[in-house]
């Protein structure tokens, strides 16, 4: 018996539940939508460009905006309004794992007197189907949309810049690496919990050993994946700042994910540690009680 081998047990359990966690938050409306990997906010988009067209007859933002009713453009002219809902857009895209969602903040997409920063939630429309190793493409996404609302404006109206599309792009190989390894990750966590569970009654050296080579993999992947999705976050987020604030498209970083996934890396560690130390240990302990009886 080697009761204490519960704790390698529990914190294997608490990983394995973690990383499917990462998976598969977000899934579907409404299950863990705070943790997205980004969140691309698309209301202001083509607010900063009205202006600056109204004038010119042939724009065809210009031909749209003027054919608004009087009380939506003043809307949009006193901050008010949601440009991006006029144009069939939705407010925000939420990137998952498997899939993205989007809908609309509520009650607007900017604080003001009445509503501060907190007040504002996201109200989920629908979420996309799922497919493994997801790839998030806003511009066909955005495009498509604006097909679909008949509004006769295309991405290129609205300034989109290329770049976005083309520094996400570049991601998308480190997306699929991190996918296949949260799935691998999962697996080798899964075996350590099944083989720190048996060694709950066993004492031999051997199969602390394994557990010591199980929980390494387990926590490589995890620890390995956890770091390429940061990167993604961090790179992808600059991105979109960086070239979206111009035509009013900005993006969040998903933290409470990132709290998720190296939770998720922490308690592997900690497993295993345990079987580290129970391997040098462990074994000086047998040879003091061989040495006791003989
Ligand atoms: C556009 O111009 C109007 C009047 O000149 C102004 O009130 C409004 O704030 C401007 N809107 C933008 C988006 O710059
Ligand atoms: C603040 O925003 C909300 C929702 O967009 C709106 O209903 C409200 O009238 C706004 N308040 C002020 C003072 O502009
Ligand atoms: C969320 O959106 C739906 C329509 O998509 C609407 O019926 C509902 O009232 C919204 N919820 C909130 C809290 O605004
Ligand atoms: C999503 O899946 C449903 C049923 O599985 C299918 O009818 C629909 O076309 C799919 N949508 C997209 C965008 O692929
Ligand atoms: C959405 O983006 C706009 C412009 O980038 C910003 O002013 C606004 O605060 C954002 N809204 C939320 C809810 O993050």
């Amino acid at each position: 018996m080697r009761p204490t081998a519960l704790i390698p047990v529990l914190c294997c359990a608490a990983a394995l539940v973690l990383g499917f966690l990462c998976i598969f938050a977000g899934q579907k409306k409404d299950f863990m939508e705070d943790y997205h990997i980004i969140t691309l906010n698309t209301s202001r988009i083509g607010y900063s460009i009205i202006n600056s067209t109204t004038s010119d007859s042939s724009n065809p933002i210009s031909t749209w905006f003027n054919s608004l009713g009087d009380n939506i453009k003043s809307d949009i002219n006193q901050v008010a309004g949601d440009i991006a809902q006029q144009l069939g857009l939705d407010d925000f895209y939420s990137v998952h794992m498997l899939d993205y969602c989007y809908g609309d903040y509520t009650p607007g997409p900017l604080p003001n007197a009445t509503v501060s920063a907190k007040d504002i939630h996201k109200n989920v429309t629908a979420c996309s189907n799922r497919t493994a190793a997801f790839h998030f493409d806003p511009t066909t996404i955005l495009q498509q949309r604006l097909d679909e609302s008949g509004v006769g404006i295309t991405l290129a109206d609205l300034n989109w810049p290329a770049d976005i599309q083309k520094g996400l792009d570049a991601l998308h190989i480190i997306q699929t690496t991190y996918f296949v390894l949260y799935c691998i990750a999962v697996g080798f966590i899964f075996l350590t919990l099944v083989c720190s569970a048996l060694a709950l009654f066993t004492t031999g050296r051997l199969s602390a050993c394994l557990n010591v080579m199980l929980s390494s993999l387990a926590f490589l992947a995890i620890a390995l994946a956890s770091a390429l999705v940061t990167a993604v976050i961090v790179k992808g987020v600059n991105l979109v700042n960086k070239y979206g604030a111009e035509i009013g498209v900005s993006a969040q970083k998903g933290n409470e994910f990132l709290a998720l996934t190296w939770a998720a890396s922490g308690v592997m560690l900690v497993a295993l540690l345990w079987w580290c130390f129970e391997t040098c240990v462990g074994h000086r302990r047998r040879e003091r009680s061989y040495a006791g009886k003989a």
